[in-house]
């Protein structure tokens, strides 16, 4: 059920008794749980079919938590926690031995954010703790960014806190502090370069090494539509060939970008914040309009642009093999 910011108090109360509650933040919807209860977490990975060794972000009301949830924080994650928080970053850090397993996949380290969003910080103080939520969509699908996409997605939720749109639309960037020099895992809503001007150290842009966030490098964000990475240069002919082959081409692009003929216009972005904030509405309304292959001329790399091309190309990923999705 969809309810306005007048059910927080329920809402809390149902994360109380170990239910499930999906809330806006910033970046985009989140399923959320009691973090500190194993049961209520384990709903969330059943609600998602995700699997069991994919670490949960913990949402907390206020960075003065953070040293009861992980341990032997270093002060670049003070410096971060102080000028991001609330905010679009989340930090991975060493988790607190009395936080149950399950909430961070079995791992020893743990993902840490205050959300920027007025309904998500009050649901966060009414309910006291903190709050484990991946977003809200079925595993492998693209993220919700408005309350109606989280009610499409996960039909098993007693509530649905309404946020209306989320502001960013792409998901928080995330950190890892447990290693020198901190390595980002994901890129979002906060930039490698605001995080190096902060910092005043180099971050490693680039996740290296084994998987260090399981789920980051499978197909993810994938649409029922193939979804193709095209230069603006040649978005005409690539729709051409499409079309050639019978498939409904739908196109998303930079707002300088020639939109060639015959093709369904999904998403005309005039900046990448535009970009991040409409991405997933674009892509999924490509059910909708009977698009079969989506074209699209990812932002340049600036800023918000790096999240976007990130997960433009996790959603052409999932072009191989459909049944791998999960
Ligand atoms: O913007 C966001 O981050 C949204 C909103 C709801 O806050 N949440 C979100 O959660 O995107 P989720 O579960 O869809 O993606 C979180 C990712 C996981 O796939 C995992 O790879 C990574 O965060 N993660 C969480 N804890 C981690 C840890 N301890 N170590 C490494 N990666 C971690
Ligand atoms: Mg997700």
């Amino acid at each position: 059920m969809i309810v306005g910011p007048e059910h927080v108090e329920q809402a809390a109360e149902v994360l109380r008794r170990g239910g499930l509650v999906a809330f806006p933040t910033e970046t985009v919807y989140g399923l959320g749980a009691d973090a500190s209860n194993a049961d209520a977490v384990k709903r969330i990975f059943a609600a998602k079919g995700r699997p069991a060794d994919h670490p949960l972000i913990v949402h907390l009301s206020n960075a003065s938590d953070i040293d009861r949830w992980a341990v032997d924080v270093p002060p670049a994650a003070r410096v971060l926690a102080a000028r991001c928080w609330p905010g679009p970053l989340t930090m991975v850090l060493g988790k607190a031995p009395w936080v149950p397993p399950i909430t961070t996949g079995g791992l020893d380290t743990i993902g840490l954010r205050v959300p920027n969003q007025a309904l998500a910080l009050s649901l966060l103080r009414a309910f006291g703790g903190g709050v484990a939520a991946p977003s809200a969509n079925r595993f492998g699908r693209v993220s919700p960014t408005r309350p109606e996409d989280v009610a499409a997605e996960l039909d098993s939720v007693e509530l649905i806190l309404d946020g209306g749109p989320c502001r960013i639309g792409v998901e928080s960037t995330i950190l890892d502090l447990t290693v020198t020099p901190a390595q980002i895992l994901r890129p979002g809503g906060v930039s490698a370069d605001e995080l190096e001007e902060i910092l005043g150290m180099a971050v490693a842009r680039h996740p290296t090494g084994p998987a260090r966030a399981p789920g980051m490098l499978e197909v993810h964000y994938a649409p029922s539509a193939r979804v193709e990475l095209v230069d603006a240069s040649a978005l005409a002919l690539r729709a051409r060939e499409w079309r050639e082959q019978g498939e409904r081409v739908g196109v998303i692009v930079p707002a300088d970008v020639e939109i060639p003929a015959g093709v369904e216009v999904l998403g005309v972005a005039s900046s990448a914040e535009a970009y991040a904030h409409a991405l997933y509405a674009w892509l999924r309304s490509c059910d909708a309009r009977q698009v079969t292959v989506v074209l699209a001329v990812p932002p340049s790399e600036a800023g918000i642009g790096a999240a976007v091309r990130d997960r433009l190309r996790r959603a052409a990923a999932g072009d191989s093999p459909r049944q791998d999705r999960g």
